[in-house]
């Protein structure tokens, strides 16, 4: 079992003792506050229905708390640019409105020192932290979602491609907005409405990366 474990007032220990390898998997979802994947994706839903393990991290435990009021139990405070998993360990990772805080320059204060953005985490400074401790706790054969519907694409999307996603040995395929996100919404089991809200959104993109 992995051993950096961070401070918690939730059951993290018991996330860990629920993760015998029988388990069909175990699926991680970074920042979900109330809209957990499984809400939104009958692909997540059945995979836990089947016995999957849904684990929710969060750097802040306000947000874990939100994610508890959904009625899930195994709750991690922390930071994805540091998780608390071993190796290889995870099948999914799921990211919603998560990645797209990532500054693509740091603004500055008036000292001319970088600001670090404060919404909910704020996972500046550089995206090649989150993607090699994503890439390092997923499985072979395992897959990260990354989905976009609140931030600009002008944004963010710009850092995400740009990334040698290969180094980490992951395979990224881009899903955008008025091209076939909607069909890959369609896949994943979006309900009707939420593949509506998401899609119609011109900015949104969802871009999965597969472990080679
Ligand atoms: C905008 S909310 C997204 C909530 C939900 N996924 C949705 O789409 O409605 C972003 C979440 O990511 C969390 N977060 C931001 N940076 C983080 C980090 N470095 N480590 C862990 N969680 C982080 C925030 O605390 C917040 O709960």
């Amino acid at each position: 079992m992995p051993e950096k474990l961070t401070t918690t007032e939730f059951n993290k220990l018991d996330a860990y003792t629920k993760f015998p390898e029988s388990r069909p998997g175990v699926i991680l979802e970074i920042g979900p506050r109330m809209n957990t994947a499984d809400a939104i994706f009958k692909d997540v839903k059945k995979k836990i229905e089947q016995g999957a393990v849904y684990v929710a991290l969060d750097s802040k435990a306000e947000n874990l708390r939100e994610t508890k009021s959904e009625g899930k139990t195994n709750l991690i405070l922390g930071d994805l640019r540091d998780l608390p998993f071993s190796d290889s360990s995870i099948n999914e990772i799921w990211l919603i409105n998560v990645f797209g805080l990532i500054e693509k320059k740091p603004k500055l204060d008036k000292d001319g020192k970088p600001l670090q953005r404060n919404i909910g985490g704020s996972i500046y400074p550089g995206i090649k932290d989150y993607v090699r401790e994503l890439a390092r706790v997923l499985k072979p054969g395992g897959k990260i979602v990354v989905g976009e519907y609140f931030t600009p694409r002008s944004h963010d999307p710009q850092i995400l491609l740009k990334t040698n996603f290969g180094e980490y040995g992951l395979t990224a395929k881009i899903h955008l907005a008025g091209e076939d996100l909607d069909e890959y919404l369609q896949g994943l089991g979006a309900s009707p409405a939420m593949k509506r809200f998401i899609a119609s959104r011109m900015d949104s993109y969802f871009i999965e990366l597969n472990s080679d």
